[in-house]
């Protein structure tokens, strides 16, 4: 039987990859995002591969309108087999001229999003029965720091610790949760978010060097079928994680070096 897969932020980068390699397993999709022009040109493709997709224009910072897809989803579908929350922004600078609404930027969506998205849809997943998949998009920064993204840092811890507690809590009932973890990804998120540093335009072209989001998105796929969390990708980034795991001072002046070589560095 096909999977219904609810993803938010899909009408761009790591979320567009992933309805697509969900699209190639044949997934009922519903596609969420605040950009209506790139919902609509991405189930068109969608469509084009012979799957099902609706599109749903939701501001995710928004708890009643994830209230209300949660609503139309299971009145259209009657059950949700993966809720992939992974609408995110990008924020780099100082942390101490950092505004109200610069916070407000990262935390209501980062965090917020995902919150508003396990609350909307959850309580229903656990009605529905069987088993079940939420994948919350983190960052390799929700496991290690970065200097100049204290923000950022903190929304993403916030997320690996949401998604392994939650795990821990809600496996005995079929619901499983994971973190991906993904490194420098080649999509436009320096672009959509907001980057005050005057090393920017070489924090881009590190970007564009990044991996493309088609490895998250398999990685997002296999970790629906096999239990891993957190979820680090691509692999080479894995290995920083391994560092920490080692020595925490290590690893610190190992950050400080990527982050000097991915231009974050004031
Ligand atoms: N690209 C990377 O290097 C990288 C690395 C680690 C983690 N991430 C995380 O991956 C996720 C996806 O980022 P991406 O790189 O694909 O960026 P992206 O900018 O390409 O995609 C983000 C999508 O989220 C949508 N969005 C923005 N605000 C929204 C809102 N209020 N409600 C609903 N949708 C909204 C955007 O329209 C866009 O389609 C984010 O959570 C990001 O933090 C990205």
């Amino acid at each position: 039987m096909a999977r219904v897969v609810v993803i938010t932020g899909a009408a761009s980068g790591i979320g567009r990859a992933t309805a697509l390699a969900f699209a190639d397993e044949g997934a009922r999709l519903h596609l969420v995002d605040i950009s209506r022009d790139g919902l609509q040109s991405l189930c068109r493709e969608v469509k084009a591969k012979g799957c099902e997709a609706t599109d749903h224009i939701v501001d995710c910072r928004d708890a009643a309108a994830l209230m209300a897809l949660a609503e139309r989803v299971y009145a259209a579908e009657g059950r949700v087999d993966v809720l992939f929350n992974n609408a995110g922004v990008g924020f780099g600078g100082p942390t101490a001229t950092m505004t109200e609404e610069d916070w407000r930027f990262v935390l209501d969506l980062n965090v917020y999003g995902v919150v508003w998205g396990v609350r909307a849809f959850l309580p229903r997943m656990e009605a529905q029965g069987g088993t079940s998949v939420i994948v919350n998009t983190a960052s390799v920064a929700g496991l290690v720091p970065f200097p100049m993204m204290a923000a950022y840092c903190a929304s993403k811890f916030a997320v690996v610790g949401l998604s392994e507690a939650m795990d821990l809590e809600l496996r005995p009932k079929g619901i499983r949760v994971v973190a991906i973890c993904p490194g420098i990804i080649d999509t436009p998120i320096l672009k959509h978010g907001r980057i005050n540093l005057p090393t920017a335009k070489k924090a881009e072209k590190t970007w564009a060097q990044g991996a493309p989001p088609a490895v998250v998105a398999d990685a997002v796929v296999k970790a629906t079928r096999a239990y891993k969390s957190p979820v680090v990708v691509p692999r080479a980034t894995a290995a920083l994680i391994t560092l920490t795991q080692l020595s925490r001072g290590l690893t610190k002046a190992a950050i400080r070096r990527v982050a000097d070589w991915q231009g974050i560095n004031g």
